[in-house]
């Protein structure tokens, strides 16, 4: 069966570097109208004339620094100005942040950038979505995710804070969400899934400076995948008819495969919606954390 993308339209956030960009193009080129989600004019309107030329294909931008809520809930209300209909969610923008840095709103970045964004953006495009449906969200996670557990009671890295430990938990955040927000599109025709996107050679770690950058770069040429490679299961989740209807799984390398165990605490899921929910002001604030 061809993935065949015609008519239907795409969000992809970060697209403007690594495996955002590849997956903004590939689905271009598979018909796909895409809006390209940036934080830099210039770098969002390069990336789009690029995929333009390469698809032929109408490609929108949206701008919106992701760590800040604030612009999260703008970008959505930019989307349904212009569209009325969104049929995948690539939520795909996220970075790790060696030393603790606050968003514009106070909180952790990480927190900020690589798990409330998604949340909140997520939230507040779903009525498109489900208008939509059958319409797919996925989320860009990470194998990182293996390593952690949430610590609810600190949810902001305040006590003594470790950049790959605060990277892992929220890609961890991402599975847990992922999961949770499938049980409850149950029947709504909007499916939610998260992969791993493999050891990719992209811009990523390059935002902590000079020192970390180079050794980020080193590592990458000699371990790392082509971004092309390590876009393939986003690719292959927003677009294969293989994987129509399916929901709340993790895949690695376009195969389900088992996630965490912690990422299959429903309780612990449960708690971090709430939490989320709370911290970007969709309920009253709850007592779990900070
Ligand atoms: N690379 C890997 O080995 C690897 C492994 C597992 C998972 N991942 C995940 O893959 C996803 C994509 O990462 P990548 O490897 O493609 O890294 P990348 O090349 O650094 O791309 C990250 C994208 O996110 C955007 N972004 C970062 N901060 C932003 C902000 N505050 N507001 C809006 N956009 C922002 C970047 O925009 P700019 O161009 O403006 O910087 C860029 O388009 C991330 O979620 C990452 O956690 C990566």
């Amino acid at each position: 069966m061809k993935d065949d993308m015609q008519g239907k339209v795409v969000m992809v956030t970060g697209a403007t570097s690594g495996i955002g960009r590849v997956t903004a193009l590939e689905l271009a080129r598979l018909g796909a109208t895409v809006v390209l989600v940036g934080r830099s004019q210039a770098r969002a309107e390069t990336t789009a004339q690029e995929i333009r030329r390469a698809t032929g294909n109408p490609v929108d931008v949206l701008l919106a620094d992701l760590s800040s809520l604030t612009q999260v809930c703008r970008l959505a209300d930019d989307f349904k100005r212009r569209y009325d209909r969104l049929d995948v969610l690539v939520n795909n923008a996220g970075a790790y942040f060696t030393t603790r840095q606050e968003s514009a709103e106070g909180y952790e970045m990480t927190l900020a950038l690589n798990h409330l964004s998604p949340f909140l953006l997520t939230h507040r495009l779903l009525d498109v979505l489900q208008a939509s449906a059958p319409a797919r969200i996925v989320a860009v996670s990470s194998d990182a995710h293996r390593q952690v557990r949430i610590d609810f009671g600190d949810l902001q890295g305040r006590k003594g804070y470790r950049g790959f430990r605060a990277y892992s938990r929220s890609k961890l955040m991402n599975v847990l969400f992922t999961y949770e927000l499938a049980r409850r599109l149950t029947g709504t025709g909007v499916t939610a899934n998260a992969l791993h996107p493999g050891f990719v050679a992209s811009n990523f770690g390059r935002n902590n400076g000079d020192l970390a950058g180079v050794g980020m770069a080193v590592i990458s040429r000699l371990f790392a995948i082509s971004p092309e490679k390590g876009a393939r299961t986003a690719i292959y989740l927003a677009s294969s008819p293989e994987v129509e209807g399916v929901s709340g799984r993790y895949f690695v390398k376009n195969r389900a495969v088992r996630s965490s165990a912690a990422s299959y605490d429903q309780a612990a899921a449960r708690t971090l919606w709430e939490a989320s929910e709370a911290l970007v002001g969709l309920r009253e604030p709850v007592l779990v954390g900070d």
